[in-house]
């Protein structure tokens, strides 16, 4: 993060505060590394995250631990850990930080990355997946991303996929010889991992596979029903993709994904789904949830350019002596914005620095006394030292 991008990462930063917030959101931060564990167990054994995209590394103790690659399992640690089942539920939450994985980069794609994210931990209810997904459609929309388009798919539970499962894995077996090796060679492993193949064989198998969202048991089509129910009252567009299908296994039911047209192939800025399983998978009790993360580095790429606000300088100090550091201090316990000389510049080039900065005032002190500018109106004029803060402070509150 360089400084010139400060400014839009606090913008995206106070979105997700105020949109998240004022939806009874709580912010949270877990460690940045965990119990390899916990993400193998949560994130599931044969996705390309645990399988190949974690920086894990022993610790002295021989404890095997990984830099986070995602935050939904360490929320959902969290949550049982530290008791939230005894507050009303859902436990509602977000977080905003970096997460690692090892992938190889390329536009909108970094090893390390944050995420902004939301999680709605204890309720099933359907108006729980319709409100967080209406948050951020909220939040794309506050930054202005363009060329949005959201997807929306049910999973069902993991009975229904695993029946699915099987009769995926019957039909691309009996079609082994049109797909690509990759696929092949993973039909066992990940056979949903198919839908998302480029090669134009495997394409064509797929639009005849059989698709789960025809097979959801009559709750679970109820369920996703009464989701697209109320996201059609809230007026969010989206389209059913029944072949959605995202890098993690702990999702059931409800799944979503936010894509930008402005970027290019990692098209993804958010996304998430519910994920009812997953507390009981990792040993912490059954307990239903639903979430999502957005990259913040997506994010910015597809959202409106915001101008870096001018910073404010009240005074600059022109001098580094004792008496100059001592009014600089004076100034910033009166709650002034004050930058001083620190390079040992000509008087002249103190001036030039004092007008980069943008400051409204600069105070001079030498041997002849201490004198005050006014960059506003070229005006200068010689005052007691102890009567500089009072006469900027004034100068402030007129302004
Ligand atoms: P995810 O889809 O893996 O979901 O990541 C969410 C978002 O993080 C992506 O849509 C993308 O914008 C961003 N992202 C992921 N990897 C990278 C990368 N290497 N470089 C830049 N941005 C990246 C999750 O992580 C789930 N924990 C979301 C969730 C929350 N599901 C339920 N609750």
């Amino acid at each position: 993060m360089l400084p010139e991008q400060d400014a839009a990462r606090r913008a995206v930063e106070s979105a997700a505060r105020s949109i998240l917030g004022g939806a009874g959101y709580r912010r949270i931060e877990t460690p940045t590394f965990e119990h390899t564990d916990l993400f193998a167990r949560g994130v599931g054994a044969s996705t390309d995250i645990v399988q190949k995209e974690m920086y894990s590394f022993e610790d002295a103790g021989g404890r095997s631990l990984t830099l986070r690659p995602e935050g939904t399992a360490p929320v959902v640690r969290a949550y049982a850990e530290h008791g939230m089942h005894k507050a009303p539920q859902p436990v509602k939450l977000w977080y905003l930080g970096p997460f690692f994985r090892q992938e190889k980069p390329q536009a909108g794609r970094f090893r390390q990355f944050w995420q902004v994210g939301a999680e709605a931990i204890g309720s099933d209810d359907p108006a729980v997946d319709a409100e967080t997904i209406v948050l951020l459609h909220a939040l794309i929309r506050e930054l202005g991303v363009e060329g949005v388009n959201l997807r929306l798919g049910s999973l069902g539970t993991p009975e229904t996929r695993a029946d699915y499962r099987e009769q995926l894995i019957a039909y691309l077996r009996a079609n082994e010889d049109r797909v690509s090796p990759e696929v092949r060679a993973r039909i066992d492993l990940n056979p949903l991992r198919a839908f998302d193949a480029d090669d134009p064989g495997t394409r064509e198998v797929m639009q005849g596979a059989p698709l789960l969202l025809d097979q959801l048991t009559a709750e679970d089509a109820e369920h996703f029903a009464e989701v697209r129910a109320r996201l059609d009252a809230a007026e969010i567009p989206y389209a059913i993709d029944p072949t959605l299908v995202r890098g993690i296994d702990y999702y059931t039911r409800t799944l979503f994904e936010f894509t930008s047209d402005v970027l290019g192939a990692q098209s993804a800025v958010g996304g998430g789904g519910r994920y009812d399983r997953l507390a009981q998978e990792l040993g912490l009790g059954a307990t239903p949830g639903i979430g999502w993360a957005a990259g913040v580095e997506r994010l910015l790429l597809a959202g409106e350019q915001r101008p870096e606000p001018e910073p404010v300088t009240d005074l600059y100090v022109a001098g580094t002596d004792v008496p100059a550091f001592a009014l600089a201090a004076e100034a910033r316990r009166a709650g002034l914005n004050v930058q001083q000389e620190l390079a040992g510049r000509s008087r002249k080039g103190q001036m030039k620095q004092a007008s980069r900065t943008g400051a409204r005032w600069v105070a001079i002190l030498d041997d002849e006394g201490t004198f005050l500018k006014d960059m506003e109106t070229g005006e200068q004029h010689e005052l007691e030292p102890t009567a500089v803060v009072a006469h900027v402070l004034k100068g402030r509150h007129f302004a």
